[in-house]
């Protein structure tokens, strides 16, 4: 099922514990075994395996068109279509502009979500691409809302 192998080859070994996280963190999930959906970053600069700081993206129009899908397809089922939330995880359009924000959201997907020992979010680190990752912090950026 985890088709992750070949990325943990050739990532630091930072990013390679992370890895072994989120894979510890996505089987303790309780939603099913949920696949991730790959974000297809073709046309976007591509960024390699370290974290740059800040999205190097923001504001392009076809980082925001390719983080849409691919936040419809990995993120919605949780966070709401379109980014709007049901109630179930936060409402991302009121996620901080900018750096804050960025830094924020690598956070996050580093980690995901555990609360109590309970995995609420799984991390997306090495599940989807560091490009598909800016991509839909793009698009997240692209609705925010004060
Ligand atoms: C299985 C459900 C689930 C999925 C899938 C999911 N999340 Fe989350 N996410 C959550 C929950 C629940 C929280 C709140 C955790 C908390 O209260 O600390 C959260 C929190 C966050 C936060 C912090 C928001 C804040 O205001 O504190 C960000 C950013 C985030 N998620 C981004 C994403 C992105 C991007 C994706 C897709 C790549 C994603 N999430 C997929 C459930 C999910």
């Amino acid at each position: 099922m985890r088709t992750m192998k070949t990325a943990a080859g050739s990532v630091p070994a930072a990013l390679g514990l992370a890895l072994g996280l989120a894979l510890t963190a996505g089987s303790a999930l309780g939603h099913g075994d949920v696949q991730p959906q790959p974000v297809n970053t073709d046309g976007l600069k591509p960024l390699g395996a370290e974290w740059v700081a800040e999205n190097p993206y923001k504001g392009d129009k076809h980082a925001v068109a390719i983080g849409a899908s691919g936040f419809n397809q990995n993120c919605a089922r949780c966070h709401g279509l379109e980014m709007i939330s049901g109630g179930l995880a936060p409402d991302l359009r009121y996620l901080p502009q900018g750096k804050e924000g960025d830094e924020y959201f690598v956070e996050r997907m580093k980690h995901g979500a555990v609360i109590n020992g309970v995995t609420k979010m799984p991390a997306f680190e090495g599940v989807i691409s560091q490009e598909g990752l800016w991509a839909i912090r793009s698009y997240i950026e692209s609705k925010h809302e004060e």
